[in-house]
């Protein structure tokens, strides 16, 4: 299976949401990365083909996902960003009203029902009502909706948003788990969320996709750009205001802060081994501070 992204645009008045975006993708886990308003939602809801581009075609398998109408359709389960659950309705009764609106027959639905159910782990509180549900629950009945039609594309849309640290690691390893056979793409601005599930990572900027790499090799191109310099805290704004500084550790009456530059920030600086948080900040750290000037 392979889902082609052939230079696809897409505009709104005069705003350029999405510019020139070509990518192929095969089965696996892929990370959107990109922050706010840089296209992720964009580029999902073509994918999902609620919207289409301005121009440029979207190909699976070699034919136009446009042209394949309900038959692209029945292949794509879609999380958007923000969903709007029905409160009152248990978890079971959700799956079943949207099983319905799904058109799966009635004798199928109640073996799926069950069957996404225990894939979430939601078995057990199939009868409690969704209203009640945690902020990973909620995540997790999104996801088994998306997955009654067993599609072979699932699009998740910042599906992280609000959840504890460990409600995310099951979620991601839920992702993970089902992108055996299945092209699963996630957005992201908490690189945490695929560091370890993505076999690539799409970095968008301004709606240009400015790399498709694996994670291992994104690191490797700022293998020789992480530092870690101790200061004092009058030298820290300096740094604060000329680097893309990343996490600063206090020790005793100085500081040791992170940052990633080009070249050797200070005599005294030492290399660090690269992580993805030092990845977003060395792409997409200008957005970050208007610096305090005067
Ligand atoms: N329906 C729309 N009408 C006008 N502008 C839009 C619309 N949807 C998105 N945009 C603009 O397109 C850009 C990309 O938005 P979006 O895809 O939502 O980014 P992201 O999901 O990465 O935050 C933003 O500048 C946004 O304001
Ligand atoms: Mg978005």
């Amino acid at each position: 299976m392979n889902l082609t992204i052939d230079h696809v645009s897409k505009r709104f008045g005069n705003k350029i949401a999405l510019e020139e975006v070509t990518l192929v993708l095969t089965t696996g886990v892929y990370g959107i990365l990109g922050s706010n308003g840089s296209g992720k939602t964009t580029l999902m809801r073509i994918l999902a083909s609620v919207m289409k581009p301005t121009t440029g075609t979207v190909y699976l398998n070699g034919q136009d996902i446009v042209q394949m109408d309900h038959q692209y359709r029945e292949l794509i389960g879609y999380l958007p960003q923000h969903v709007g659950l029905y409160k009152n309705f248990t978890a079971e009764k959700l799956l079943k009203y949207t099983a319905a609106l799904k058109g799966l027959a009635k004798e199928e639905t109640n073996k799926k029902v069950a069957e996404v159910l225990t894939l979430v782990g939601l078995s057990d509180v199939r009868k409690g009502k969704v209203g009640k549900f945690s902020g990973g629950m909620k995540r997790r009945i999104g996801i088994a909706q998306a997955l009654l039609n067993d599609p072979k594309i699932l699009i998740v849309d910042e599906p992280t948003a609000g959840l504890d640290p460990k409600e995310r690691i099951r979620f991601r390893n839920l992702l993970s788990q089902i992108s055996k056979d299945r092209i699963v793409l996630l957005s992201t601005h908490i690189v945490s969320d695929i560091e370890f599930i993505a076999k690539e990572i799409l970095m968008l900027k301004n709606g240009k996709m400015i790399s498709q790499e694996t994670p291992q090799t994104l690191l490797k191109g700022i293998e020789d750009k992480v530092w870690s310099v101790l200061v004092t805290e009058e030298e820290m704004l300096y740094y604060q205001n000329n680097f893309k500084v990343g996490n600063i550790n206090r020790v005793q009456d100085k500081c040791n802060i992170r940052m990633v530059s080009d070249s050797k920030p200070h005599e005294t600086a030492v290399r660090e081994v690269p992580n993805l948080e030092d990845l977003y900040l060395y792409y997409f750290d200008e957005e970050q501070p208007e610096h305090a000037t005067t």
